[in-house]
Parts: structure tokens; sequence; C-alpha cells
């Protein structure tokens, strides 16, 4: 797929392979999964994936900000080989590996702060989105904790506990840990307290201090806060540049500590390494995943070394931070250095963002263009004054661009987020842009 300049659609998908696998997939598939277009990945390449039936697309979600570095980098594969010939596998809570120690120390180096700090390995964001709650409960001795209406955080029992993003994801569930205060995240576009930045002073900040702590929580009784420095699942909202530092501020003043989720924001999707490097916050602890190995399972929690103070047996796993896994990290870790993937993002994410905010002014549709990076969302309103959700014409859109070859996905109920992987070129967006906007017209054209 090395030569492919656009995508290639060779039977309108989902073709007919596509359609008896899928058959065959919702036989033994939990139906739990959402899937959000019909599509059977058989070989991938760059920013491309090529479908059972030969099809190939172009993708611009990245599997949730996961191919950072591209599919199938030629050096995550080698290093995947490499340490597969020599050792699969030991388990860390028993012995010791070189790459799992390595990665922990270029972890250390890459995560703002210029204090020591120590690594916990999982598997994903939500075991890190859970390391990261044992560690703050640990440490303190305290149960309860702040997060933010609209986050994503994980599906695991505890981490669920933070997740608001919709109550499909809560009904029915009641998790171990109770205890979480969800307060209003500064989605300015829809401000729930119907104010306006910069006149507001930010009160959704000094709404935590003046009402959350003063009323409802004193500060002593909280083990953490737990916030996205981008909303992510919620629709890739933006707030403003000095929110987080403001968050940052409160915690430091009440002593609380802050857990800034970079799950889905990290390693450089937004420009930076870290998206709280936007405004130079420096988090007591932060949690990765997604794209740290490549598509392989890892998550991890980096916190000061003095909140790690628990005792051996406290915290642990058994498949966490394995040799194939680490080695696959680091090799991303050089990859997004070496070809300066923050700087990629940046350029790459600022062209599209001013021509998604160009295409807004002659597409009423569009409500809302925001994001930093490649991290992108657009949100989609019937009226630009009501701001009425327009998800079924968001949904239609989607399909229309996967059946021209686009792979978008959903967020929220009324956004998409684009999020392709880092390496994305100038000319690559451009034919992005391009069958985008003729999938645009094309459903306009459709809606009543
Ligand atoms: C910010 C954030 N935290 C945690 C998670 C949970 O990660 P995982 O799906 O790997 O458990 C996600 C997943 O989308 C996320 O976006």
């Amino acid at each position: 797929m090395e030569n492919v300049k656009r995508p290639k659609i060779v039977v309108r998908p989902p073709g007919p392979k596509a359609k008896k696998f899928i058959e065959r997939d919702g036989k033994v598939m939990s139906q739990s999964l959402t899937r959000t277009s019909p599509l059977v990945g058989v070989d991938e390449s760059g920013v491309w994936v090529k479908d059972i039936d030969g099809n190939i697309f172009m993708d611009l979600g990245s599997g949730i900000a996961v191919t950072n570095v591209g599919h199938k980098h030629p050096k995550v594969v080698e290093a995947i080989k490499r340490q597969s010939d020599k050792l699969i596998f030991l388990n860390s809570c028993d012995y010791f590996t070189l790459p799992q120690v390595e990665l922990a120390e270029r972890l250390c180096q890459v995560t703002p702060g210029n204090f020591e700090k120590r690594v916990f390995m999982g598997n994903s964001g939500a075991e890190a989105v859970e390391a990261a709650l044992k560690i703050a409960q640990w440490h303190t001795r305290n149960f309860y904790v702040i997060g933010f209406i609209g986050g994503f955080h994980g599906r695991t029992m505890g981490s669920l506990q933070l997740t608001t993003t919709s109550v499909g994801a809560r009904r029915h569930f009641k998790g171990m840990m109770q205890g979480v205060f969800h307060v209003p995240y500064a989605y300015c576009y829809r401000c729930p307290f119907k104010q306006e930045y910069p006149d507001c002073g930010m009160w959704c900040v000094n709404y935590i201090e003046e009402i959350m702590l003063k009323k409802v929580i004193p500060p002593d009784d909280l083990a953490c806060m737990v916030v996205e420095p981008i909303q992510g699942a919620a629709g890739y909202i933006v707030p403003p540049d000095d929110y987080l530092p403001a968050l940052a501020k409160l915690c430091k003043k009440n002593g609380i500590i802050f857990v800034d989720d970079e799950v889905q924001s990290g390693f450089c999707r937004t420009g930076k390494w870290f998206a709280c490097e936007h405004s130079e916050v420096e988090p007591d602890i932060i949690t990765v995943s997604k794209a740290i190995a490549g598509g392989l399972p890892c998550g991890a929690a980096i916190a000061r070394k003095e909140l790690m103070d628990w005792d051996p047996g406290a915290h642990e796993n058994t498949l966490g931070g394995s040799p194939v896994v680490c080695e696959a990290a680091l090799a991303v870790l050089d990859i997004l250095k070496e070809e300066k993937l923050d700087k990629n993002a940046e350029q790459v994410g600022g062209f599209l963002l001013k021509r998604f905010r160009e295409m807004a002014e002659s597409h009423e549709i569009i409500g809302d263009v925001r994001g930093k990076g490649l991290m992108i969302g657009i949100e989609f309103v019937k009226d630009r004054r009501t701001k009425e959700y327009a998800t079924e014409f968001r949904n239609k859109l989607l399909d229309e661009a996967f059946e021209r070859g686009l792979m978008l996905l959903a967020a929220g109920p009324t956004s998409l987020r684009l999020a392709p992987p880092l390496v994305l070129t100038k000319e690559q967006a451009e034919v992005a842009l391009e069958i985008f906007e003729e999938s645009l017209k094309k459903v306009e054209k459709g809606s009543p």
C-alpha cells in the first residue's frame, strides 16, 4: 500500500466477504461492541487500512488515537519481531525484564515534571486509570474523587464511576468504587452555566472551590481529581488555555492530587508530547495508554515518586509491561521523536483546523470546529442558534464518507472526532478534506 494516494473502493462496503464475516462475528462476539462501520480489516500501512474485499480506506481515527506513528510502522514491526525472538514473557510481579525498566525510565523522561517519578504498567487505559485511583486512595487514605461530566476514563468498575459520556455505559452497573462527585467541564460551546468565556471568569472552576469544596465535599476527604486535558469521547472538547492551570492550582491549594488522563491526548496527538504541556501544567499523576505501544496492549500510570508509597502486593497484575509490548513502546517513542510527529501534528492539524473552519462558513450544519494538533472535533447542529443536536446527520455523514473510503469516528451525541495517524501528510489531508466535503454536500442534499 506504499504508493496509495487516495482511498480505493473496489466494491461498495460492506462487500460480500465483509458481510459474511460480520455475520460470523455476530454469532460469537459480545453485542456490547458498538461497531462504527462495517469494515473487516486485513492489512494496514501508514494512514491506510485494507478490508477483506480489497477496498483501501484512509484512517482518520487511528483506532481511537492508537496508531499515532502510522499503521504497521516498520520499526514497530522490527521491535516486536526482535523481542519475540528473545523473550516473549516473564511476569513482572515476580521477575524483572530489561524492556520494562527501559520503558519506565523513558516514560519518566518524556512526561512533564522535572521530579522523580514511579511507573505502574497495565494493559489498557482503564487499567491505567484504576492504578491512578488506587495510588491516590492508598496515599491519602481517602475515598472521594472529583470527576467531570462528559469525561471518559474507561469501563472497568472503578474507572466507570468516573465515566459520564452517556448513561448507556453506566446503566445497570453499580461499581465497587462509589463516591465520585461530577462537576461540569469547560464545554464553552454549550456552557453548562450558560455563561460566556472569558466574561464568566471561569465560574466552572470557581464552582468547584466555592460550592463543591465548601458545601459538598471537604478537600481533605478527597483522594484526587481526574480530568482529561481535552475531553475525548465527549466530542474533542477543548477547554480554554487557562482551564487546566486553574484546576491544577485549585488542587495544589487544597492539597488534592491532580490526575491528568492523557490516554487519548498523549504521545504527540495535540502537537505536544502531552496535552497538558500546552499550558505548562505538571500533573501529580499522568495516565497513558492507546498510542503508547503502536496497537499492542499497554497502559501506565506515572506518578510523583512520593505518591507511589504503597506496599508490595498493594497493586499488581500478570501481563502488564510484558517484554514485547515494552519493546514496541520503545520503538514508538523513538519514532515520535525521530520523525518529529509532534511538529507534524501541529502543522497538518493546524492546516485541517483552518480548512474545516472555512468549510463551516458555507455549511450551516457545522456548529463548531475545535481542536489541537491532530485532535479535531466537528460538532453538527440543526440550527446554529438553538444548537439542536444533528445526530442523524452526523451518522449519515459518517456512513457516506465511509462508502467513499474515509474512516471517521463519532464522539458525543452530535460530533465527529478526527484523530488520524500523526504521519498524515498535507497532501493526504487535502484528499481527506475533498472527500469529507463531497460527502457533506451529498448528505445536505439528501436531508429534508
Ligand atoms: C481519556 C481516556 N481514558 C481512559 C480510556 C480507557 O481506555 P481503554 O479503552 O484502553 O480502557 C479512554 C478510552 O477511550 C480514554 O479516552
